[in-house]
């Protein structure tokens, strides 16, 4: 059992969310702009060895959790090959991996078969023209597809994503659940966040944890509340008829005290804080020869620094605005 290495507010080294390329094949309003960026180049990106390398410092200092991601992660050529090596590290004990699901039907099967344990799909909508307007991007009908070949290639407990946006998909809430019900995922409704690629973010384009509930329990009669999952960012219901959905309320009620995350972007830049806006490059230590136990040192001491609560200070900043409250969108004719 290895040490817990603990921030300077005491919470633990813990999950580890990789990110394997920073392009997309869609421009999802909340998180990118539609602008060409500066991709980064091939030589920029840490190859599956030296995640490996990476992702064996960090198991070996106790995270067990690893999740990819991108940008979109299956647009990364051979990822399969890279599930297997991290699948195969001893001490990751749960591997998953955030799609936004067009390219999952192609790559389910290689991805199971190499030992991904779990996947989490973004679906904001059920609707294929709102898709196109949010995602800037076709390829509705193959995220709707993706979903069902995940169940085909035998994935269970997939999760299914939404962030929920006022006047974009607030009124899908209840047809979600029943879509996610008929495929056998658990959907998960994200309050919008002002995070990095969100530059049409606004503080009134927020649907609130209460007004979500307020809607669900109208639409399906009591809900109930569930226990959490530890350090979990999903706050649990079930609906009359048992079925699960969680709310991740990280914009109204953030879980910073608890928060064990940080990101590896793929480039080889560790971030303690999805806020961060600077981090630590680990590639220049690892490309100059950096023995494992000098990269866990660089990784011990900069998690040991480690005071932030991003999310909790954007709220500070935003304290005399309030939330839109049940009482509006009770007021609100849309
Ligand atoms: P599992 O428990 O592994 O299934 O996943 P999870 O519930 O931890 O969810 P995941 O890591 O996929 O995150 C889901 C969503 O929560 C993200 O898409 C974000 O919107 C939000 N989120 C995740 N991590 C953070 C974080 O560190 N800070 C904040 N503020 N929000 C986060
Ligand atoms: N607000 C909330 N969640 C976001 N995501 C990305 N940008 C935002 C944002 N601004 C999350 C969503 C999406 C996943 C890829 O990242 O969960 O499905
Ligand atoms: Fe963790 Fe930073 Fe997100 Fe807060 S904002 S939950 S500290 S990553």
């Amino acid at each position: 059992e290895p040490a817990h290495v603990l921030d300077a507010r005491g919470r633990p080294l813990g999950q580890l969310r990789i990110s394997v390329t920073d392009r997309c094949n869609l421009r999802c309003q909340y998180c990118m702009p539609e602008e060409e960026y500066n991709w980064l180049s091939r030589a920029a990106l840490l190859t599956f060895d030296e995640y490996a390398r990476l992702a064996g410092v960090f198991v070996g200092l106790g995270v067990a959790k690893v999740r990819l991601t991108g940008g979109e992660p299956l647009l990364r050529q051979g990822l399969p090959e890279l599930v297997r090596a991290l699948a195969d590290l001893p001490g990751v004990a749960d591997l998953a991996l955030t799609t936004n699901g067009v390219l999952l039907r192609r790559h389910a099967a290689a991805l199971r078969a190499a030992g991904l344990d779990r996947l989490t799909v973004s679906l904001d909508t059920l609707r294929a023209d709102r898709f196109r307007a949010l995602a800037r991007r076709g390829g509705h009908d193959a995220v709707i597809d993706g979903i069902r070949a995940a169940a085909e290639a035998g994935f269970t407990g997939t999760k299914i994503d939404t962030v929920v946006m006022r006047g974009t998909n607030e009124d899908e809430l209840a047809a979600l659940i029943g879509f996610g019900r008929a495929a056998g995922a658990e959907v998960r409704f994200i309050e919008y966040m002002d995070v990095g690629g969100a530059t049409h973010w606004r503080q009134d384009l927020v649907v609130g944890r209460a007004a979500m509930l307020a809607a669900l329990t109208s639409a399906f009669g009591p809900v109930t509340e569930l226990p959490k999952h530890d350090r979990a960012p999903a706050d649990r219901f079930a609906l009359p008829d048992g079925t699960v959905f969680g709310i991740i309320s990280s914009t109204t009620e953030p879980f910073c005290a608890t928060c064990d995350r940080s990101r590896l972007t793929a480039d080889g830049t560790w971030y303690r804080c999805l806020y961060a806006t600077s981090g630590t490059d680990l590639r220049g230590p690892l490309r100059d020869g950096a023995s494992t136990a000098e990269l866990a040192g660089i990784v011990t001491r900069i998690w040991g620094e480690r005071a932030d609560r991003g999310a909790v200070d954007r709220l500070g900043q935003r304290d005399r605005v309030p939330f839109v409250s049940l009482q509006t969108l009770k007021d609100d004719p849309r």
